[in-house]
């Protein structure tokens, strides 16, 4: 396995997200206590990642990636900390702000499915994203860039009228993919994207996204379980375990090359 460089050579590139001391708590009402329990889902997390590189989140079931992945595009709110994108507090900005900063970074759940919808068909969903934020655009030139995108997912046409139920798992994650690609998101969270690929399709988009990452210089948070793939395609990993980033170095024989701690 190939260990990754620095982005662009020796010059460190310029930090596009700084997550700085992020705590998350979900809070449950009992239907017959008074009391409330609160989970503590993030614990001051911090972390840096530039533009162009890719920082593996690892971590055990239930640390609290996935928590982080939706603070990061906004589906939830912590109860303290700031998430700097090009050094801007997105927590701060107002509606109108926030949503072109969302245009620029797309999350891929874990589990697809969900986040699709099932009305639709698979071109549908790819071309939604176009729909929404770049409204100058000709039908022709949407189509086309949808088609493009199939394409890079290896999603051919007899697909593209199919809905999501029709599809098998791997082939979901394949549209959720593509529609995270539609509009070149400058950060592309990928939670654990790949997880239900087959080795070979697995293989196949990472070499996708390392393409894709040299050509558009995206940065990836790349949350995952497995080391092997982390180890290809980032730069840093950081270990999240009960809601804490954790100082921890990962077997040498899972990791080859010279993988960093995140700062
Ligand atoms: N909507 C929610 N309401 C209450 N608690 C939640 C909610 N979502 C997650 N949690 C809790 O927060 C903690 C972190 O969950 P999270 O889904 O972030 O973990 P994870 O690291 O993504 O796990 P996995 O590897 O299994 O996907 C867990 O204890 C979980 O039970
Ligand atoms: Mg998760």
């Amino acid at each position: 396995m190939e260990n990754r460089p620095p982005a662009n050579g020796q010059a460190q590139p310029p930090v596009l997200l700084s997550v700085q001391g992020l705590s998350l708590e979900y809070a449950r009402r009992h239907a017959f206590r008074a009391k409330r329990t609160e989970t503590h889902a993030l614990r001051d997390v911090s972390f840096d990642l530039r533009e162009g590189e890719t920082l593996a989140l690892v971590g055990p079931s239930g640390s609290g990636k996935s928590s982080l992945a939706k603070c990061l595009v906004l589906l939830e709110t912590p109860s303290t900390g700031r998430i700097l994108y090009r050094g801007t507090d997105i927590l701060q900005l107002p509606p109108e702000a926030r949503r072109e900063v969302r245009g620029e970074m797309h999350l891929i759940f874990q589990d697809a499915s969900t986040a699709l919808n099932p009305r639709w068909t698979v071109t549908e969903i790819v071309r939604e994203p176009l729909t929404i934020h770049s409204k100058g655009l000709s039908s022709a030139e949407s189509t086309r860039l949808v088609i493009e995108a199939l394409e890079q997912v290896e999603l051919g046409a007899n697909w593209h009228a199919r809905r999501p139920r029709e599809l098998s798992g791997g082939q979901r994650q394949r549209v959720a993919l593509a529609r995270a690609l539609m509009l070149r998101p400058k950060l592309l969270i990928l939670d654990e994207a790949l997880a239900s690929l087959d080795l070979s399709a697995q293989g196949q988009l990472g070499n996708l996204l390392l393409e894709l990452q040299q050509r558009y210089a995206m940065s990836y948070l790349y949350v995952t379980h497995d080391m092997r793939m982390a180890s290809v395609l980032a730069h840093h990993f950081a270990v999240l375990d009960g809601g804490r980033i954790v100082p921890r170095t990962l077997p040498t024989e899972l990791i080859a090359g010279t993988l960093q701690p995140v700062s």
